[in-house]
């Protein structure tokens, strides 16, 4: 196992020309498991709100509730830098709010960096949490919170005038200190142009491969989670279909006085 990875690491793998790895983790199994493989980065994303909460998208996601999953994967890790989301309305409502909120993810979760959506808009709220120390990674193009503006979990930028403005979106967040930024569901091209524009890493999801790293749902990725899959997703194993096999087999076996067997028994 390498060096802890750090925030001047991760800026430093764009600069050395090393694509970044990032995956979502929300509990201590997988935070172990996914850190020991070797993977640089840990979200504990809000998309934890769908994929362990069941919700129909991440508004509902709870500040209390990023703190109880960081936590848990701060537990698990060793290596990966942790990054947590801020959730819908703990950043946007004041800049002395958000400041509050990044900092009681970094004090009792126990994050390394915090990830916010939002471009321009989110530039001054950005620089102030920055200015006390914490580091942010910003979030840009299809960004899930504004799920209804958007109308629906689409592709961002395809239009010239949108395209342009995510571009200075993206430059905002740059400007504003970020030391990283998510862009989301947009044209490769566009992607490719803010990666080849920007200092800072690009981390891609639906976004192309030119970007300077990739982040995927841990869920989506293993097969775990079906309800629905973009486009962008690569299932990566059948999680799904492998723990069916082994709750049906374990049944099977206690209906048929199969399990346990004499070695699970104690004399
Ligand atoms: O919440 C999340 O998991 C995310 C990633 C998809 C980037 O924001």
């Amino acid at each position: 196992m390498g060096d802890k990875v750090t925030v001047p690491h991760i800026v430093k793998q764009k600069l050395q020309g090393e694509k970044i790895t990032c995956l979502t983790a929300y509990d201590y199994s997988f935070a172990r498991i996914l850190d020991a493989a070797g993977v640089d980065i840990l979200l504990v994303g809000d998309s934890v709100g769908c994929v362990f909460q069941g919700q129909p998208n991440t508004l509902p996601v709870t500040l209390d509730d990023m703190v109880y999953h960081t936590r848990a994967v701060v537990r698990g890790c060793k290596r990966a830098l942790v990054v947590s989301d801020m959730p819908f309305l703990s950043y946007q409502v004041s800049k002395e709010h958000a400041i509050k909120n990044a900092g009681r993810l970094v004090q009792q979760g126990g994050a390394e960096a915090v990830k916010l959506e939002g471009g321009l808009p989110m530039q001054s709220t950005i620089e102030a949490i920055v200015r006390v120390g914490i580091p942010v990674m910003g979030h840009v193009g299809l960004t899930p919170q504004s799920i209804h503006r958007f109308g629906g979990y689409k592709v961002q930028g395809k239009e010239k005038n949108h395209r342009e403005g995510i571009l200075r979106d993206a430059s905002a967040v740059q400007d504003a200190g970020a030391f990283a930024i998510v862009l989301e569901g947009m044209p490769m091209d566009l992607a490719a142009e803010i990666t080849a524009r920007l200092t800072i890493p690009t981390i891609g999801i639906g976004a192309g491969g030119q970007c300077d790293g990739q982040v995927l749902v841990i869920n989506d990725m293993l097969g775990l989670f079906d309800d629905f899959t973009p486009k962008f997703v690569k299932r990566y194993a059948n999680l799904k279909e492998i723990t069916m096999h082994a709750v049906k087999s374990f049944i099977g076996e206690v209906r048929d006085g199969k399990f346990p067997a004499e070695e699970h028994a104690f004399r």
